[in-house]
């Protein structure tokens, strides 16, 4: 970490201990949303960023996002999460947008003020994205969207949705990405998740009935939804790697301690050598995961959008996330099945960073195509 890093990693961990940490165990029991809370991420600038100072953002790398994520990862996955998706809807936004869409949209989503969310998957169409049917009929002025998103992150508490609808039959060449406004008429929420993690991150069905969008609210042009929301999940399987290092390292930290004090047959369990081996492989597949997001954040940063490091940072540090939180668990034995310790939280948490942004089945899709692509030009 370069000095300007390790300051901000040190006053992101000063802030999630004293006004996160201690609201943790509770908001996820209640499935309690802290507006407030997420404002105070923004408040210390964290909440844009990636994006151009111009629109209030701090011109930062995504390697420095990718740290943030994993200090805040550490005491909430789900703040973390809300912050990922949202800044992506930013960067689709400030990628893909016109002037007049980057001034109206991206200060308060910069701010914090405001949240995004980003909606391609459907009931039926969850890895087959292309599949998706919610459609955007021309009108005059407009479109008309109907139909319905499945398991959108942050639905409810955003403010700007990023819709991916179809505007003609073409499979994934007749996709088009809109910005649909909450309280737009037309626009309602559906079922809300009752999920097994990430319980502090509402987690929404969006219903279009007869929604108008204006014209001035597609992004780029039509057909060109798919390849953007594409290109969108490319950053965030990054950061979402990220998020994933910061919860395994969380996991680590609290299993080394724990098997430090708890004594069985007379010794600390940490003695154990099938303890520690455990506890070395823990330690190893965070450290490989850490240098491979890094890496990935550090390519994209260079200007090289390298679709197979993104999925490789994503697979691994999730894998690895399921099975650190899993080890941790373990090693605290019968009390870590219990919400006295954090661990069965965390392991709660670990298990949807290897399905959402591309199950890790889709990553091993994606890497076998680059794969083919490389060997066979
Ligand atoms: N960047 C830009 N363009 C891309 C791209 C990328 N990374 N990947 C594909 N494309 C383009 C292709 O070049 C192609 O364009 P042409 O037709 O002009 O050549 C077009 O998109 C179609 O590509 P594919 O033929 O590869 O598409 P496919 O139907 O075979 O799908 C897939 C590929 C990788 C399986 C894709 O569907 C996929 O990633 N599925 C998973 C969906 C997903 O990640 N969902 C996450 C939901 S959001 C979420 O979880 C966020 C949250 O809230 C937490």
């Amino acid at each position: 970490m370069n000095e300007l890093q390790l300051e901000l990693i040190n006053s992101v961990k000063k802030f999630r201990l004293d006004q996160i940490e201690p609201l943790m165990e509770k908001d996820d029991h209640n499935s309690q949303f802290r507006p407030d809370l997420f404002q105070k991420i923004g408040d210390m600038g964290l909440t844009g960023m990636t994006l151009p100072e111009q629109y209030g953002g701090a011109d930062l790398k995504y390697q420095d996002l990718c740290l943030v994520l994993e200090e805040l990862a550490k005491s909430s996955v789900s703040y973390a999460v809300t912050l990922s998706v949202s800044t992506m809807v930013q960067s689709i936004i400030n990628l893909f947008g016109t002037t007049k869409q980057k001034e109206t949209y991206l200060p308060k989503l910069i701010s914090g003020e405001e949240i995004g969310a980003f909606c391609l998957s459907e009931s039926h169409a969850g890895s087959d994205a292309a599949a998706l049917k919610t459609t955007a009929k021309k009108t005059e002025g407009g479109y008309i969207l109907n139909g319905s998103k499945m398991w959108i992150t942050s639905g409810g508490i955003a403010k700007s949705y990023i819709v991916m609808a179809r505007t003609n039959d073409s499979g994934s060449k007749g996709i088009s990405a809109f910005i649909v406004r909450d309280g737009t008429k037309g626009f309602s929420y559906g079922k809300k998740e009752d999920k097994m993690g990430w319980k502090i991150s509402p987690t929404r069905e969006l219903v279009f009935e007869n929604c108008f969008v204006a014209d001035e609210d597609i992004l780029s042009e039509e057909g060109q939804g798919f390849k953007i929301a594409m290109s969108a999940l490319d950053r965030g399987r990054i950061t979402i790697g990220s998020i994933a290092v910061g919860l395994s390292q969380r996991a680590l930290d609290e299993a080394v301690k724990y098997s430090l004090e708890r004594k069985q047959f007379n010794q600390e369990i940490f003695n154990f050598q099938g303890l520690q081996w455990m506890m070395a492989d823990m330690s190893c597949d965070i450290e490989c995961s850490r240098l491979l997001v890094q890496k990935a954040a550090k390519d994209f940063d260079a200007g090289n959008n390298n679709v197979k490091l993104a999925s490789m940072a994503k697979m691994k540090s999730t894998d690895t996330a399921m099975k650190v939180t899993t080890d941790a668990v373990q090693i605290h034995g019968g009390v870590g099945y219990t919400k006295e310790y954090p661990v069965e939280r965390f392991m709660r948490n670990a298990k949807v960073l290897q399905i959402v942004e591309g199950t890790n089945q889709v990553q091993k899709i994606v890497i076998a195509r680059e794969l083919k692509k490389e060997y066979q030009g």
